[in-house]
């Protein structure tokens, strides 16, 4: 049953030329020993260059980490219990990364490796997440309310210090005694590493009052990596653009069911003997598929039996759909008949020209689908895929 989906999957979304195999035929499977597990593995290969991906991140012992719950609530903004997109213009780009902290320094600083960003990878926005804790030091320190919390590019380490030793990114005024995420936009900053014209020694958070004096680590403190709760760990949050974004096929960004074709013929008012002609076919075919008009199915793709369940978090698997049934002619409306398949329709029927087949069923609409997983080092991925999820079907 597994391989008979994995090449579903493949012919279907891939457009290759693979026979598939009758679902309805159990003798019909492909051998199930060594050679079966040939076809297994290249199945799964392919799968995972279908989510972008040579090889299934390699630590899979995952002792319940825990994604971040800003990742989580992203998820579920973004997608449905499916991991269908719920609303694709939530979104700029196709993915979004998180990262910890990797520095663990005693100052408010922090090195994130970005290594598994690939440089072909277009960086739209970079946010720093820092959590506020409560004020430690009493109030008196300060007549004032707000105090300048500025980011810095570290560009020499020795000198980080110091203004030459590091660029400004980002600053702002936060209220004292706020607590809970700040966030920061440091593209600039990301934008640098990852082209190489920077390399990523850190960003350096400083504190000041509003009369330019650095303040004590004690009134105004963040969630440090080390000394507090993992859901309070400084991230690093990248929205970007992989540009595999792909054209095949009008996706529900470009919307309604009437974006198919402009003007549809009319339905030809040929008499024919189509009834008897179609009886003549399926008594020919002896197979269902004949009888049933083209129609979507359920396809279910369940990660877990795939062996993945492992790093993708969310979902458990999604309903990919399949089209399956005949296109005879006359084709209604509802069979979403292009002016091309209505024209083959007629021509096959009226027989006149030898060897062309009734048009095909298939998927006229695709959804695209969300899928959050850690990644090789273990940073948590929100991902967009296109054209995975067959919305309608129609004859074409
Ligand atoms: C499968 O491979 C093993 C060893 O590689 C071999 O002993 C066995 O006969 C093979 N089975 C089939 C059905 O080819
Ligand atoms: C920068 O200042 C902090 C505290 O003010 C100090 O701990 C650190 O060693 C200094 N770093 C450098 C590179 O001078
Ligand atoms: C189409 O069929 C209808 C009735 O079946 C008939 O009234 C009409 O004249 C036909 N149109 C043409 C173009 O043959
Ligand atoms: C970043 O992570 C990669 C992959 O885990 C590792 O190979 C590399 O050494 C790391 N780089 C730094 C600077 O820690």
């Amino acid at each position: 049953m597994f391989i008979i989906i994995m090449f579903f999957i493949i012919a279907c979304m891939m457009n290759l030329s693979i026979s598939r195999p009758s679902l309805d035929n159990e003798d019909n499977r492909f051998p199930v020993e060594n050679e079966s597990e040939e076809v297994r593995l290249a199945a799964i290969k392919r799968l995972l260059e279908v989510f972008g991906m040579e090889d299934p991140p390699a630590s899979v012992v995952r002792n319940h980490k825990q994604p971040p719950q800003y990742m989580l609530d992203l998820y579920n903004t973004v997608a449905d219990v499916d991991g269908v997109t719920k609303d694709p213009t939530l979104l700029e780009g196709n993915t979004v990364r998180s990262f910890f902290d990797k520095l663990h320094s005693e100052q408010i600083a922090f090195v994130f490796n970005l290594s598994t960003v690939a440089r072909s990878e277009k960086v739209l926005t970079a946010e720093l997440h820092l959590f506020k804790l409560r004020s430690q030091a009493s109030l008196t320190f300060s007549r004032h309310h707000f105090c300048q919390v500025s980011i810095y590019q570290v560009l020499d380490t020795a000198k980080m210090n110091i203004s030459q030793g590091r660029r400004l990114v980002s600053s702002r005024l936060i209220p004292i005694q706020s607590t809970g995420w700040e966030v920061f936009t440091i593209t600039q900053a990301v934008r640098s590493w990852i082209s190489g014209e920077h390399s990523n020694l850190g960003l350096l958070v400083t504190v000041r009052t509003l009369a330019g004096i650095q303040t004590d680590l004690r009134t105004v403190r963040f969630a440090s990596g080390q000394n507090h709760h993992h859901s309070k760990q400084p991230m690093l949050v990248l929205f970007t653009d992989d540009g595999r974004r792909t054209t095949s096929l009008e996706g529900p960004l470009k919307g309604s069911d009437d974006t198919i074709a402009g003007p549809r013929l009319p339905l030809p008012n040929l008499t024919l003997p189509a009834a008897k002609h179609r009886v003549a076919r399926s008594l020919d075919y002896e197979d269902d598929r004949e009888r049933t008009p083209c129609q979507r199915l359920p396809l279910y793709v369940d990660f877990e039996e795939i062996g993945w369940s492992g790093w993708i978090v969310s979902p458990r698997g999604y309903n990919a759909y399949h089209c399956k049934g005949s296109c005879p002619f006359p084709l209604g409306q509802n069979m979403r008949a292009t002016n091309h398949a209505t024209v083959q329709s007629i021509i096959n029927a009226l027989k006149l020209t030898k060897g062309i087949e009734t048009p095909c069923c298939v998927p006229d609409k695709l959804f695209s689908i969300n899928l959050l997983y850690f990644d090789d080092d273990e940073n948590v991925v929100l991902k967009q895929y296109d054209d995975m999820v067959a919305g309608s079907c129609g004859c074409h």
